[in-house]
């Protein structure tokens, strides 16, 4: 990406000169194994991409804020004053920044001046790559570098968090947040959402790509849906507390579900627990086969994972579920949806010399079922959120 071209822009859309213009990154992440866990208290595995959301940002002398988007330029430059935060559904994308502001504000930091940013993503919206998530960090960085804020990178994964739930109204665990705030390059991130202990691990996949598919389709009901199984893993969770002293669906082994599972008589309800009990273990024994070396055992972890998010948990679709089916039969060493589901993308482990080949067969097996196309990226790993 060429950042000379968005100071450019920035200077075309709010004027003046380049003194006091910062420049910075917040990436996209691609979750490799454990969905649904991270409200659960379970591990996730997930790692910043080398793209994402761009920031151009300065400081301005009076109260008035100033945010504009090259996604969405149809909005045109949009309006707040710093001292006057609301939500404002005509506000559309921009809640995101302006969550940040508020819940700065509120937790006493001083932002006490307007200021004017510019964003552009190449993370395609939408499509469950955490582009909100990287909005949010992305005006972290520009509060804490603009106001100079004393503020760890851990406390703006935590606020930016607290802004998508509270002042979006997403119930979002911190899975993206983190991931994206303390992504390293050519590392996952194995990340305990129960303590928030984490641990970096070298991806090197050697002759193995890691393959996005997108399905295009957009995630309509996501939220109210993401909201259901959320209510569900929390009912659960208090029927097994009847006889078990857990405080996180993620603090049980299968075998200790296996023993008290006939506490929640709903079959769906024991459904989405096992879900989250299978999937936190199965993201512990992924990480320890990819230590190991074992690659296929991780690809069949993920084909599991997948397995268990559209039968158990339900929260696939026929267009992930296409696409997954199509990169089992291609030769993919594993395959399966990633980060909320309900369309979005897949993640695929690919033999490199084979890419080609299964970016071809896959697309066009995708194309005949579902009529329309889907996308696909290469992943490379990348930092977390930074001024550049
Ligand atoms: C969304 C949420 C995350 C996580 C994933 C599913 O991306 O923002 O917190 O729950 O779904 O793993």
């Amino acid at each position: 990406m060429n950042m000379n071209i968005l100071v450019e822009d920035f200077i075309k859309v709010f004027g003046g000169s380049q003194e006091g213009v910062h420049r910075f990154l917040s990436p996209g992440r691609v979750n490799l194994i454990g969905d649904h866990v991270d409200y659960n208290g379970g591990f996730v595995f997930p790692c910043a991409l080398s793209f994402g959301t761009y920031a151009i940002a300065r400081k301005r002398e009076d109260a008035t804020i100033r945010l504009f988007s090259n996604n969405f330029k149809d909005l045109g430059i949009i309006v707040a004053d710093v001292f006057n935060i609301n939500y404002e559904e005509s506000h559309d994308w921009a809640n995101y920044p302006k969550g940040l502001v508020k819940v700065l504000q509120d937790a006493g930091y001083k932002i006490d001046t307007g200021f004017d940013v510019l964003f552009y993503g190449n993370i395609p919206n939408g499509a469950g790559l955490s582009s909100s998530a990287s909005i949010e960090l992305a005006t972290a960085i520009v509060l804490k570098t603009l106001f100079n804020l004393e503020i760890e990178m851990l406390d703006m994964v935590k606020f930016s968090q607290k802004s998508e739930n509270e002042f979006n109204g997403v119930n979002c665990g911190i899975m993206d947040q983190f991931a994206i705030g303390m992504g390293k390059k050519d590392h996952a991130i194995l990340l305990d959402t129960n303590t928030l202990n984490y641990q970096y691990t070298p991806i090197k996949l050697q002759d193995v790509t890691i393959v996005i598919a997108n399905t295009n389709k957009r995630r309509g009901l996501a939220e109210s849906k993401y909201n259901e199984r959320r209510g569900e893993c929390e009912t659960a969770l208090t029927l097994l507390q009847q006889k078990i002293d857990i405080t996180a669906l993620g603090m049980l082994t299968e075998e200790v579900f296996e023993e008290n599972k006939h506490l929640i008589e709903d079959e769906v309800v024991r459904k989405r627990a096992k879900h989250a009990v299978y999937e936190n273990q199965r993201t512990i024994k992924a990480v320890k086969a990819l230590n190991a070396g074992d690659l296929h055992c991780f690809g069949q972890l993920m084909n599991d994972s997948h397995i268990s998010l559209r039968d158990d948990y339900e929260v696939s679709c026929n267009e992930l579920d296409t696409l997954v089916s199509a990169a089992w039969k291609n030769g993919s060493i594993g395959s399966r949806m990633t980060g909320a589901g309900f369309g979005g993308c897949t993640v695929n482990l690919v033999k490199t010399e084979d890419v080609e080949t299964f970016i071809q067969n896959v697309g066009n097996e995708y194309q005949s079922a579902i009529g329309y196309s889907a996308d696909f990226y290469i992943a490379s790993i990348g930092d977390g959120t930074r001024e550049i």
